[in-house]
């Protein structure tokens, strides 16, 4: 219909996708033969692209998809395979009409397997350049993001290699990040990694927290991480006083709207706090995460959105600024996306 045209038609920024949460299951079923990887034995997901599909259909948590999702990505080995992903993946948001990318990929669950720093970056870039010769009004950028799953050590240490390779001043990395399970990972326990990370210079910093996890997160990320993103935050709608504060301080929020109803943060779309940040002028964007893995990329969950909503122009025109406003590009460039 016509709001879904309008809505096809709105120049898009996303925020918020895992680069490797867009590996579909006859993807990583081809690759894990092609690259000699095997997949678990023990788990009838594991037969077919078809059965995993299937569970994805089923997943009960965040915590119970990262499990998928960790098994599932392990099958990516060369320069070509994360290149062949990522571009992919910016083809076909680019056909969503999404004109600048903020990629999130996950670095201590690729070398702890004897993939480089070297081959990972080496492969985004080489889609990078590609995407953006074809898709000319196309800008990419890449954000490492630490594990909280893995002890703090590996994440401090993931972001010391990851500033010795300058990539963070070479216009490679764009920020830093962090994702992975929340509860009870609370963010004091990444102040001292955080620390280092603006100490060297990273200017961008971001991280997951108000997906499952409480407000608290939310607020304690901000004061003790010196966060200037939060990704999810949805959860930050339950304090009033920290919506004021996100709201006064022009904080994004980059919302996943789908990937909240599929991991059972929330029984349904109506349950998120979408009118609840327009009407307080919380910044936010909508994004779609592990697209690959909840069925829906951007577009999608611009449209599940509206369904639920029934947002008004206006309403689209002021979500569709702020992502702008909220990017990671240069002025110059958000002058562009205007
Ligand atoms: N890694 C990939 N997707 C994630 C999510 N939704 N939350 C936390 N970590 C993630
Ligand atoms: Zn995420």
């Amino acid at each position: 219909d016509k709001l879904h045209r309008f809505l096809h038609a709105l120049p898009k920024c996303e925020h918020h996708v895992h680069i490797e949460g867009t590996i579909s299951p006859e993807l990583l079923f081809n690759l894990a033969s092609r690259n000699g990887i095997s997949l678990p034995t023990d788990d009838s997901a594991f037969e077919s692209p078809a059965t995993l599909q299937a569970r994805y259909d089923r997943f009960t948590s965040l915590d119970d998809f990262l499990h998928y999702y960790f098994i599932g990505f392990s099958v990516l080995v060369g320069v070509s395979d994360f290149e062949a992903l990522a571009y992919d993946y910016l083809s076909l948001a680019y056909s969503q009409k999404v004109h600048h990318a903020e990629i999130f990929f996950d670095p201590q669950a690729h070398v702890s397997r004897g993939v480089t720093y070297q081959t990972i970056i080496a492969g985004l870039n080489a889609a990078k350049q590609r995407a953006q010769r074809d898709f000319p009004r196309l800008s990419v950028e890449f954000i490492p993001c630490l594990l909280r799953h893995l002890p703090v050590p590996s994440g401090h240490g993931m972001l010391t290699e990851l500033l010795e390779t300058g990539h963070f001043f070479d216009g490679t990395l764009v920020g830093f990040g962090m994702s992975s399970t929340e509860l009870e990972m609370h963010p004091s326990l990444y102040k001292e990694v955080y620390e280092a990370a603006r100490a060297a210079g990273v200017a961008n910093l971001t991280a997951h927290y108000g997906e499952e996890g409480p407000s608290d997160y939310v607020k304690d990320a901000l004061t003790l991480l010196s966060v200037s993103r939060i990704d999810h935050g949805r959860r930050s709608a339950e304090d009033e006083e920290l919506i004021a504060q996100l709201a006064e301080t022009g904080t994004m929020l980059t919302l996943c709207p789908i990937s909240n109803v599929v991991l059972k943060g929330v029984g349904s779309m109506r349950e998120l706090p979408i009118r609840r940040f327009l009407d307080a002028n919380v910044k936010f964007s909508i994004n779609s995460d592990d697209p690959a893995y909840f069925g829906g990329y951007i577009l999608e969950n611009y449209c599940a959105v509206q369904e639920a909503f029934g947002l008004s122009v206006d309403d689209w025109a002021k979500i569709a600024r702020g992502a702008i406003t909220g990017s990671w590009c240069s002025h110059a460039r958000k002058e562009q996306l205007l």
